[in-house]
């Protein structure tokens, strides 16, 4: 079994003295990424498409990107990937198409555990007369019950749109299920992956999802986001892309193409996790690589999860938001309140520690609304990614503990 230490050999960034705990917001990279990054942009840094060698060399690697980054996400044969430069630009350019699919007096459901992301893209359309229900939550866990989806339905619902995990909460929901209850209502689902991505293997096939987002700037990749959508999905809608670019695949929602360089950083994650699934190689990793590298990451962050929970019971005057266990229902992005000091005034404990976490309402502005949680500082938010360790996390509760007696 490959140890935490030879996985963080493989990060330029872990090697410094930060401990980085805020990888919800973005992770670091392994050095093939980059590495693979640098290589394109020197050596094969020109426009696709053209006659000459090093271009059919740049195209390959932006073609080969999709195909890998469908693979990745489960979503081969059932298909395809859109790559683009966040999720927020992903989900708004597919809520512009949708403006022009959907009739005015239709419906879209939409959770309040989610992302801005995932959430104000679709909100705007009420003004082509589309109707938006918000699925409420539990004031107090945060919790967005299926009872409560059900009650939403009606012969009008055409879209559901969800997190798969709350990057405030770390709550994971159970994606099949929701999206069998809007297939029974005829809708379909739009699914915010992002802050499960890092942590599990993401299977969008097996789910049955219409479509599935997440950033691939927080799986140890370029910043970018990927769009998987089935092929019934994409082929109902007409892309936003020149009028000559036919509305077959994906091009035709990637407005200007995909980052070149980026598709290269994405290429080499299949590197990384041929290492970590202990099958080194060149070819495109296989779907079973895939599953066998996700699965030790989750196993990895299982111990880390723990002791940051743990660590943050024990602490006084504490409210950890979102669940309390530890446990495959949940990821590490842990937030909590404390009952004296702010966020604020706890994120200046840590900075001085050389530890990098965050605080504020993490664009997901109306879940603190609507769980009562100020917006101005909003949480205070840990988040770790396999590479963490549980003596990061030990080191990090000692310093909430010091800030905590001061
Ligand atoms: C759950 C979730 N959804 C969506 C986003 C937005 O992603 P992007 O930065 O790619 O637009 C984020 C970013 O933090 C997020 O955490």
């Amino acid at each position: 079994m490959i140890t935490t230490d030879a996985i963080r050999a493989c990060f330029p960034a872990l090697a410094g003295p930060t401990i980085y705990l805020e990888n919800a917001g973005g992770s670091q990279v392994p050095r093939v990424v980059a590495d693979a990054m640098h290589e394109y942009m020197t050596g094969t840094y020109v426009q696709l498409g053209a006659p000459y060698d090093v271009s059919r060399r740049s195209t390959e690697v932006v073609d080969q990107a999709h195909i890998w980054i469908n693979r990745f996400m489960g979503g081969e044969e059932v298909g395809e990937v859109a790559l683009g430069p966040s999720c927020t630009q992903l989900v708004t350019m597919l809520a512009e198409c949708y403006s022009r699919h959907l009739r005015p007096g239709d419906e879209i459901i939409f959770c309040q555990t989610a992302h801005e992301a995932n959430y104000g893209p679709w909100l705007k359309l009420e003004r082509f007369g589309l109707v938006i229900n918000p699925w409420p939550i539990d004031p107090e866990t945060g919790v967005a019950s299926l009872e409560a989806l059900r009650s939403l339905f009606t012969a009008r619902t055409r879209l559901v749109c969800f997190p798969h995990v709350s990057n405030l909460l770390g709550e994971v929901v159970d994606v099949a299920a929701i999206t069998q209850l809007a297939h029974e209502h005829g809708a379909e689902v739009v699914v915010d992956g992002v802050a499960f991505a890092p942590h599990r293997l993401m299977d969008v096939r097996a789910w049955g999802v219409d479509w599935y987002i997440y950033s691939t700037y927080k799986v140890f990749g370029p910043h970018m986001a990927a769009l998987f959508g089935r092929h019934e999905a994409w082929e109902k809608l007409e892309g936003p892309n020149h009028f000559f670019i036919p509305n077959q695949g994906t091009y035709k929602f990637e407005l200007g193409g995909a980052s070149h360089e980026g598709c290269a950083g994405l290429l080499a994650l299949g590197d990384y996790l041929r290492f970590v699934a202990g099958e080194p190689g060149e070819a495109m990793p296989e779907r079973s690589t895939v599953a066998t590298a996700m699965n030790r990451l989750a196993a990895m962050e299982l111990p880390v999860q723990q002791a940051l929970i743990q660590g943050l019971r024990r602490l006084p005057g504490i409210r950890i938001v979102g669940p309390d266990s530890f446990g495959p229902e949940r990821v590490p992005t842990v937030s909590f309140l404390h009952n004296r000091l702010s966020p604020a005034e706890i994120c200046a404990h840590t900075d001085a520690a050389g530890i990098g976490i965050r605080y504020g309402h993490m664009y997901a502005y109306r879940l603190c609304l609507a769980m009562g949680i100020g917006v101005e500082e909003g949480v205070v938010r840990v988040s770790a990614a396999h590479y963490n360790t549980v003596d990061e996390v030990e080191r990090l509760i000692g310093v909430f503990r010091g800030a905590m007696r001061a």
